[in-house]
C-alpha cells in the first residue's frame, strides 16, 4: 500500500546541534518507517540572505552527510537539493500568480527578517513562503513536520492548495502539519540560558552542543551548563529550566524516562548529573561522528546520492507540474 508523503525542508544554515538531533532528526528516523519521506536541502531558501558560495556548497554537503550519519537512509527516503529540481521554481511562479500581496505582507517571519536585514530587503524574502508552498504541493505532500515558526507558512500552502483546487479542479493534496509524539525530547534548551531554545546559529558556542563537537568539548560545555541554587534533581521546566534540560538530554541520550532518572539521582549532586549527561552524549555522538567523517570524505559518493535523490524527486515533480500547467491552459 502506498504510504502518505511527508516533506521536510532543511535549511543549510548554522551548525547542526544536538537540539536539532533530538528535536527533528530523531523523529525523522521514525517517520522514515511510517511515511514516504522526502528530505530536501532548501538551498534556494537559504540564498534569501547573502551566502558565501564556497561556504554554502561546503555546508550543504556537511548537512547531507550529517543527516545520513544520523540514520536518514537514501534507500528509504528521498534526499535531494531543492536547486536540483527546477520544478520548484516553476511551480512557485504559477502559485505566485494566485498569492495576494496582503497574505505575504502579514507573514511574521518576513517582518522579522526585513527588520534584521535592512541592507538586503530582497524580493526573495517576501516570496519565500510561496516557494515553500511549491516545495510542499509539488509532491502531493500529506504531512509536513513543522515547528511553531513555520505554521503560518504551512497555512499559506494549505490556502493555496484550496484556491488552486477550487479554480482548476483537484490538483493538490491538502497538506497537514505533522507533530510527532515525543516524550519531551523535542525541546532542548540553551546550556547557558536555559530559558531559550538551543539554536544552531547562536553566537556563543557554549550554548549548544554541535553534532561534531569533540568529546572533551562536550564534557566541558556540560560542566559549565547553568543549573540553579537549589540542589534537588527534579524535572520542572518553569522553576528549574537548567536541571530539567539536563534531564531531558540525559533521557534522550540514554532512552531512560525522566521519571526513572529522577529516582536514580535522588540525593546526588548536580555535578554528578552533568558528568553523566556529558558521557551519555559523547557515547551517542561517537558513532554518528565516525559515520559522518566516513561519508563526508567521499564527495563523489555523496554527490551521487544527491543526484539519485533528485532524479526520483524530478519524476514526481514533473507529474504534478504538468497537471497544473495543463489545467491552467499553458500550452
Ligand atoms: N522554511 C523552512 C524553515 O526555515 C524550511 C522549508 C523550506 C520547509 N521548504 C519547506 C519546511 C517545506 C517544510 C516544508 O524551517
Amino acid at each position: 500500500m502506498a504510504r502518505d508523503i511527508l516533506f521536510s525542508g532543511i535549511q543549510p544554515s548554522g551548525q547542526l546541534n544536538i537540539g536539532h538531533y533530538f528535536g527533528a532528526v530523531k523523529n525523522w528516523l521514525r517517520m522514515q518507517e511510517d511515511f514516504d519521506c522526502m528530505f530536501s536541502l532548501v538551498n534556494l531558501h537559504a540564498i534569501t540572505v547573502r551566502q558565501d558560495p564556497v561556504a554554502l556548497r561546503k555546508r550543504s554537503l556537511d548537512f547531507v552527510a550529517a543527516y545520513m550519519a544520523c540514520g536518514i537512509d537514501p534507500e528509504k527516503s528521498i534526499i535531494f537539493a531543492q536547486s536540483d529540481v527546477p520544478e520548484h521554481s516553476e511551480l512557485m511562479w504559477l502559485l505566485s500568480c494566485h498569492t495576494y500581496m496582503g497574505e505575504l505582507e502579514r507573514m511574521t517571519q518576513y517582518k522579522d527578517k526585513i527588520a534584521k536585514h535592512t541592507d538586503n530587503v530582497n524580493l526573495g524574502l517576501f516570496s519565500y513562503p510561496v516557494l515553500m508552498a511549491a516545495d510542499i504541493l509539488l509532491y502531493q505532500t500529506k504531512a509536513v513536520p513543522v515547528g511553531a515558526d513555520q505554521k503560518q507558512h504551512l497555512e499559506l500552502a494549505r490556502d493555496l492548495a484550496n484556491r488552486m483546487n477550487n479554480a482548476y479542479g483537484k490538483l493538490f493534496t491538502q497538506p497537514e502539519p505533522y507533530i510527532p509524539s515525543t516524550e519531551d525530547g523535542g525541546r532542548i534548551m540553551s546550556l547557558l540560558e536555559p530559558e531559550k531554545k538551543m539554536s544552531k546559529s547562536d553566537e556563543n558556542a557554549g550554548n549548544y552542543i554541535a553534532l561534531l563537537d569533540e568529546p572533551n568539548v562536550i564534557r566541558k560545555k556540560l560542566k559549565r551548563a547553568v543549573t540553579d541554587t537549589d540542589t534537588v534533581i527534579r524535572y520542572d521546566r518553569e522553576h528549574k529550566p537548567g536541571v530539567s534540560n539536563l534531564l531531558t538530554l540525559l533521557s534522550g541520550a540514554t532512552g531512560k524516562p525522566i521519571a526513572a532518572l529522577e529516582v536514580d539521582y535522588a540525593g546526588k549532586g548536580y555535578g554528578h548529573l552533568k558528568t553523566d549527561t556529558g558521557e551519555a552524549i559523547v557515547a551517542l555522538l561517537e558513532p554518528i561522528q565516525a559515520n559522518f567523517h566516513h561519508l563526508r570524505n567521499d564527495e563523489t559518493e555523496l554527490t551521487r546520492v544527491m543526484e539519485q535523490g533528485a532524479e526520483k524527486a524530478r519524476i514526481r515533480a514533473h507529474s504534478t507540474l504538468n497537471k497544473v500547467k495543463k489545467a491552467m491552459g499553458l500550452i
